[in-house]
């Protein structure tokens, strides 16, 4: 079993989210239970990682990284719950047990996935905090544009429109980085501001997560093709029978793995001249370029 260096925070995460979530016994009962279901059983939390790691590395107190780090993984839980949708691609399993929609039902699925967007944004504009009130609204922001129509949202239309067609790899890259690589891009960016970090920072590090989130969708799509559903803990196999666009089933496994092999390459070099230790993301990306799962 290959170490996992994202253990190393997925417990303060998952604190994080049990601390921001809601309780289940408010007045949607059942609304609570569906957010809590799809946001705190499990998942490898690497978007929350990347902003523990990138804000501990620039040295911003873990206290302040909570917020952000549940903000996003509230907002990929909710990406997940509607992309399995009937009206999407359909899943039926997710994190090793029923997608949201099975338990809770479609139109149960849909709010649970507005709601946790909304709480994602709710938790990042505190009204009492210990940082500045320039840089929560910078993390606002950062995590709204990666999550809209220039973001996560825009990609998960291309990829729809995309799926019996025919995309060229640009087409493909394009959908990648905004359907996947918005949301990772935004983790770095949002442990960055955590840490106040300078411009210069800034742009290295915006360069780590787009060679990270590319790297991500394409093993991602490595995966489908070669891993099984017990391992995955979601359905494998399906996207080339969706005929889905996807890097392996456009240019195959091995260009595929010689892709990955030169994006965790260009997100090594992108650390090298940031002046801190990066070895935390080292390890990260190493195991978004390895990982089995
Ligand atoms: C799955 O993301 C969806 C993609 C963007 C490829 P993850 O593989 O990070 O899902 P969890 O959070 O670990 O379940
Ligand atoms: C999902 O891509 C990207 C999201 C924004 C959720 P996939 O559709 O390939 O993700 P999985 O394979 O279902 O996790
Ligand atoms: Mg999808
Ligand atoms: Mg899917
Ligand atoms: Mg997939």
């Amino acid at each position: 079993m290959m170490d996992n260096v994202l253990e190393h925070w997925a417990a303060r995460a998952q604190a994080a989210l049990e601390r921001f979530l809601p309780g289940g016994d408010g007045p949607a009962g059942d609304l609570e239970s569906a957010m809590r279901y799809a946001a705190l059983g499990g998942g490898k939390r690497l978007r929350a990682a990347l902003v523990y790691a990138t804000g501990d590395m620039l040295g911003a107190p873990l206290e302040r990284l909570d917020r952000p780090a549940a903000a996003i993984e509230l907002i990929h839980a909710y990406s997940l719950v509607h992309d399995d949708l009937p009206a999407m691609d359909d899943d039926e399993l997710r994190r090793g047990k029923p997608t949201c929609h099975i338990v809770y039902g479609e139109a149960g699925a849909i709010l649970a996935g507005d709601a946790l967007q909304s709480l994602a944004f709710e938790i990042l504009a505190p009204t009492t905090t210990d940082g500045d009130a320039g840089m929560h609204l910078a993390m606002v922001g950062t995590l709204a544009a990666a999550s809209g129509a220039h973001g996560m949202a825009g990609g998960q239309s291309l990829d729809l429109a995309a799926v019996g067609a025919r995309l060229d790899v640009a087409g493909l890259t394009t959908m990648h980085g905004l359907k996947t690589g918005a949301l990772i891009r935004a983790s770095v960016r949002l442990g960055a501001l955590a840490a106040g970090a300078d411009a210069h920072t800034l742009s290295r590090l915006d360069v780590y997560g787009e060679n990270l989130g590319f790297a991500f969708q394409i093993v991602d799509d490595i995966l489908d093709e070669t891993m099984d559903s017990d391992t995955l803990g979601k359905t494998g196999g399906v996207d080339r029978a969706r005929d889905k666009p996807t890097y392996t089933t456009m240019l195959g496994l091995d260009e595929a793995r010689a892709m990955v092999d030169r994006l965790h390459r260009a997100a090594l070099e992108s650390l090298d001249a940031i002046g801190h230790n990066t070895a935390m993301m080292t390890r990260i990306a190493d195991f978004v370029a390895t990982r089995r799962f």
